[in-house]
């Protein structure tokens, strides 16, 4: 196996002594904490990205399968949605009344997504989840929300995680989580606060896929009790198909919430749902200087618009089809069945690690990214394909993973999994919830 070469990253390190003193944790997004890579393997600071390659400030080249945290679907810098930027930026980027393009991509996501009879547009995934339990609290009169999954950073859901500090008590006692695909504590939940739940919020999947009729019963008992059911696609939207995750299992909510590869790198989201519960915004308070903000729209269209003309979605099924297969392959070879998983959808895949303890696990989950950072694969433990994956990029990253499989294999047959790190181990940002983005 040949020996991976150590990468230079002396301006990642110098812009991080140079951040941690002005920046508290050094960063804006906890996911993008070096803390959450290989810290001291994997770079801290990238420079520039096109198509499905990035490149870091030491001028290192990686196949990139972060893909900002999930929002580029096409490619980065991708020539179409790079072109409607630039179009709309030379019209203008805001201003002091609506432009008609908001009504455009209103009326293009009314098309597609099932739910959607009505849109408002937000920035981030959290203003419009956080506007979605607002307005159904508004319309049930009720105050108790049911969630499952991430949802973001407001203090309704955060509250409900370890990362609850600076939320007041009577906030996090209105929230309850309820674990995926176990419909007898949902149920049981309803029974424990009759008549008091506004809506269950909920990804309709992540990693883990419904049990057959788990989500037509979440809808069915949500119903039969009087709340609303929100699905968070903020994930699912424009990645597992064009009309979301609700689309894909044919269950439709009430109302439902996209985001990150909406506008393919662009900073937008957007509630839509059913008109007689969207009415209500005429009373709801959700409005700020920045929800209409166009360059994300021209965007939003175009990324929507390309996604439609190369129906590029199978085509990234496809591509990340052939990692997962070539993957699970290469996990077989080495024998490490036991040891490392890698699951989810072909468009979002999952890898975990399995050890002798829980440290073990996240040391060999360190060691794999550490591993395939120093040969050219830049990941976390959502690994995004997007349409500029080649099949070319699939064959090297199949390399890198092999050659970090028969490396973790060693240093597993050794007793050595510790040693071989050559940084900190990764920390989880919310105990017991390995995956947030946010
Ligand atoms: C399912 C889901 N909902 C909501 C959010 C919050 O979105 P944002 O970080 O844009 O506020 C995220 C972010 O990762 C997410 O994955």
């Amino acid at each position: 196996m040949p020996a991976a070469k150590k990468l230079a990253r002396q301006h990642s390190d110098e812009f991080w002594e140079r951040a941690i003193k002005v920046i508290p944790i050094g960063t804006q997004t906890f996911g993008k904490s070096p803390k959450q890579w290989a810290f001291g393997t994997a770079p801290n600071y990238l420079q520039r990205a096109k198509g499905s390659h990035v490149w870091d400030v030491d001028g290192n080249e990686y196949i990139d399968y972060g893909m900002a945290l999930g929002p580029i679907i096409l490619g980065y810098n991708y020539p179409r949605v790079t072109e409607a930027i630039k179009d709309q930026l030379e019209q203008a980027s805001i201003l002091s009344l609506n432009h008609p393009i908001e009504v455009e991509l209103a009326e293009l996501l009314v098309e597609l997504i099932p739910c959607a009879e009505m849109v408002r547009f937000g920035k981030n995934g959290s203003d419009a989840t956080s506007a979605a339990v607002r307005l159904a609290r508004a319309f049930t009169g009720r105050e108790v929300i049911l969630c499952s999954g991430y949802h973001g950073w407001q203090d309704w859901y955060i509250g409900t995680t370890s990362r609850s500090r600076g939320v007041p008590k009577a906030v996090r006692d209105l929230t309850l989580q309820f674990p995926y695909n176990d419909i007898d504590y949902l149920n049981a939940l309803f029974e424990k606060y009759p008549g008091a739940v506004a809506a269950v919020i909920m990804e309709p999947s992540n990693f883990e896929a419904p049990q057959p009729g788990y989500l037509e019963k979440v809808k069915e008992l949500t119903r039969r009790n009087g709340a609303l059911l929100i699905f968070d696609e903020v994930l699912t939207g424009f990645r597992m198909s064009m009309g979301g995750a609700q689309e894909y299992f044919g269950v439709i909510p009430d109302l439902a919430i996209f985001a990150k590869a909406m506008a393919n790198g662009m900073p937008i989201s957007a509630l839509v749902g059913k008109a007689e519960i969207m009415q209500l915004f005429s009373e709801v308070f959700y409005s700020f200087t920045f929800a209409s903000e166009m360059l994300s729209m021209a965007a939003s269209i175009a990324t929507i618009q390309e996604l439609q003309d190369k129906n590029a979605l199978p085509e990234i099924w496809k591509r990340g089809g052939e990692l997962k297969r070539g993957c699970l392959e290469l996990i077989a070879e080495f024998g490490l069945e036991g040891t490392v998983s890698c699951t989810g959808y072909d468009v979002w895949l999952r890898f975990a690690f399995t050890g002798k303890d829980s440290r073990e696990s996240q040391a060999l989950e360190t060691l794999f990214r550490q591993e395939v950072t120093k040969r050219g694969i830049l990941m976390r433990t959502s690994t995004f394909i997007c349409y500029s994956h080649s099949a070319e990029d699939i064959q090297k990253t199949l390399k890198a993973y092999g050659e970090a499989f028969e490396y973790i294999s060693q240093a597993l047959k050794q007793g050595a999994v510790e040693q071989s790190l050559e940084g900190p181990i990764i920390e989880p940002v919310i105990r017991g919830q390995l995956r947030v983005s946010g």
